[in-house]
């Protein structure tokens, strides 16, 4: 995956809302890439399966897909074969999003079907146990994203800095490879810099952006104070 190295990762996760969903999907593409382009910071977009071909298309920074399913090709109706979005123009997938959760075994799966594929992976996870447990699964980044917190405007880097602090500690000693991200109510220029003074390398968020009356005013607060 493209990176500017030494500013953060903000991965946007399109999830599906109306208001980031076909051609509203596709101008909130470009309106990321327009902040990666104004700032230098890395921005990731994740829409719906089927918007990943035409935003790949027409924007430059990288496309991820919302989750993948670590089946083989063939009779796996309604599923999610990996080479399909990477084909699509993914180039990496969030695994275990907490709504879309995955048993242990098929997240390992997952992320060793994205590795074989030179997807990245993103592995989200609930707490700072099973943010450990996924940090041995090798993925290139664990995004720590308590669920309560999840659409809540509450933000997890300033209402639980203690949890981002002791997973970035935690994955650290067990696999300093991991990168750590977190997520979960943040919206504002204030939290993304909390999160990176946690140990984060960025955030994963969704709907202080998707829902703000202007979504790319709404990115460039989000990466004021960094
Ligand atoms: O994947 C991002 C996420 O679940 C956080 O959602 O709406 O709290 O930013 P939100």
């Amino acid at each position: 995956m493209m990176e500017n190295k030494g500013t953060p990762i903000v991965i946007l996760n399109f999830k599906t809302y109306l208001e980031s969903t076909g051609e509203k999907a596709l101008k909130l593409a470009k309106s990321c890439q327009n902040v990666a382009e104004e700032t230098g910071v890395n921005m990731m977009v994740a829409p719906q399966y089927g918007d990943i071909y035409r935003i790949s298309q027409e924007v430059e920074i990288p496309v991820l897909a919302q989750h993948i399913d670590p089946v083989d090709a063939g009779g796996h109706t309604g599923s999610v074969l990996p080479e399909c979005v990477k084909e699509a123009g993914a180039v990496g997938t969030l695994i275990n999003h907490s709504e879309q959760r995955m048993q242990l075994f098929n997240i390992d799966a997952a992320i060793k079907k994205a590795f074989s594929l030179g997807m990245s992976s993103v592995v989200c996870t609930n707490n700072i146990e099973t943010s450990t447990a996924a940090a041995t699964l090798n993925p290139d980044f664990v995004a720590i994203e308590p669920p309560e917190l999840i659409g809540s405007g509450i933000p997890v880097s300033q209402a639980e800095p203690e949890i981002v602090e002791k997973t970035v500690e935690m994955i650290h000693n067990i696999n300093p490879q991991v990168r750590v991200l977190c997520g979960a109510g943040i919206s504002t220029g204030d939290d993304l810099k909390a999160a990176i003074d946690l140990g984060s390398e960025g955030v994963l968020l969704a709907s202080g952006i998707i829902l703000a009356d202007d979504p790319q005013k709404a990115l460039l607060d989000l990466v004021s104070k960094i």
